[in-house]
C-alpha cells in the first residue's frame, strides 16, 4: 500500500460544502441505481466513505434498511453526519481499506466516489465482499469519464487526474473496475453507466470548489499563475459569463455474493 495515500480533499467546512453540492448533483443517478438494484428492507446496509452522510441517508430512504451504517475515516465528517442522523442510521470512524467492518454481515455494501482515492481498488472490493451475507450485494458508483467542450473544465479535469495519479489512484476509477473480474465469491449482476448532465454553473461551482480545496490543501501550488487563472475561469462559469457544457458518466456496478 502506498503510505502517502491520504484523502486529498480534506474535511473542513469548504470540503463539506463541496460534498453537499456533489450530493445534489449525483443524487438522481444514485437513487435510480439503489431503487432498481438494491434489496428492499435489508437488515443492515453499509455506506463506505460516507462523508457527511448524504449517501447514507439516501441509502436509508430508498432501501429502508433495519439499520444503516455510514463509515468514514474522517472523525469530523462522522461527527457532522451523526448530528442529524434519522432513527436507524448510525455513523462510525473506520478506514475503508480494513475489514472487518465494525458491524457485519451486511445485506448491502454501497460506495460512491471513494475508490478513486484508494490504491488497488479491486483488492479493497475483495475485502468488502467478505463482509456480505450470502446473497448480499456490493454496489459501487464511481466516475467513468467526462466530456466537455470547455477548455477550463478540461484543464481542471487534467489537474485533478494528475493529483490523484500521483497517489497511485485514478479519478476515473470506473473503467479499470468495470474491466476487472468480480471480487472473489461474487458475480456481477449489473455493470452500466449513468449520465449526469451538469449545467455550466454547477460544473463551474463543483470544479471551482475542488480546485480551491486542492490549492488550499497544498496538493497543487496555490499561487501558480496558470491555476489562479483557471480558478477565475471556473468562477466565471458560476457567474454565467460563459456557456460551456459538461457531461459526467458514472460507472455503476452491482456484485452479488454467492
Ligand atoms: C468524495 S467523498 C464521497 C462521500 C460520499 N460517498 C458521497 O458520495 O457524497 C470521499 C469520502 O471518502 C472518505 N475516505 C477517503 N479515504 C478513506 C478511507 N481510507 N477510509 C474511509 N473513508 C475514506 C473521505 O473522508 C470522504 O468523506
Amino acid at each position: 500500500m502506498n503510505t502517502d495515500e491520504r484523502y486529498l480533499y480534506g474535511d473542513d467546512d469548504l470540503a463539506a460544502e463541496r460534498l453537499d453540492l456533489v450530493a445534489r448533483l449525483f443524487e438522481p443517478s444514485t437513487a435510480v441505481l439503489l431503487d432498481r438494484l438494491g434489496p428492499l428492507t435489508p437488515a443492515l446496509a453499509i455506506d463506505v466513505g460516507c462523508g457527511p452522510g448524504h449517501t447514507t441517508r439516501l441509502l436509508h430512504r430508498v432501501l429502508s434498511p433495519g439499520r444503516t451504517l455510514g463509515l468514514d475515516q474522517s472523525e469530523r465528517y462522522v461527527r457532522r453526519a451523526s448530528e442529524d442522523a434519522p432513527d436507524g442510521v448510525v455513523f462510525a470512524c473506520h478506514d475503508a481499506r480494513e475489514v472487518p467492518f465494525p458491524e457485519t454481515p451486511a445485506d448491502v455494501v454501497y460506495c460512491r466516489l471513494l475508490l478513486a482515492h484508494l490504491n488497488r481498488p479491486m483488492d479493497v472490493l475483495a475485502g468488502w465482499a467478505t463482509q456480505l451475507v450470502p446473497g448480499g450485494v456490493l454496489m459501487i458508483d464511481e466516475l467513468d469519464r467526462a466530456e466537455t467542450d470547455d477548455a477550463a473544465f478540461r484543464r481542471y479535469l487534467e489537474v485533478a487526474v494528475a493529483v490523484i495519479e500521483r497517489q497511485g489512484s485514478a479519478l476515473f476509477a470506473g473503467p479499470a473496475i468495470a474491466a476487472a473480474a468480480p471480487p472473489a465469491g461474487t458475480q456481477t449482476v449489473s455493470n452500466d453507466t449513468a449520465t449526469i448532465r451538469l449545467s455550466p454553473a454547477d460544473a463551474g461551482r463543483m470544479f471551482g470548489m475542488n480546485l480551491r480545496v486542492l490549492r488550499r490543501e497544498g496538493q497543487v501550488p496555490a499561487d501558480d499563475a496558470e491555476l489562479v487563472e483557471l480558478q477565475a475561469s471556473l468562477d466565471a462559469a458560476v457567474a454565467g459569463e460563459v456557456r460551456p457544457t459538461c457531461v459526467l458518466h458514472q460507472r455503476q456496478i452491482v456484485y452479488r455474493r454467492a
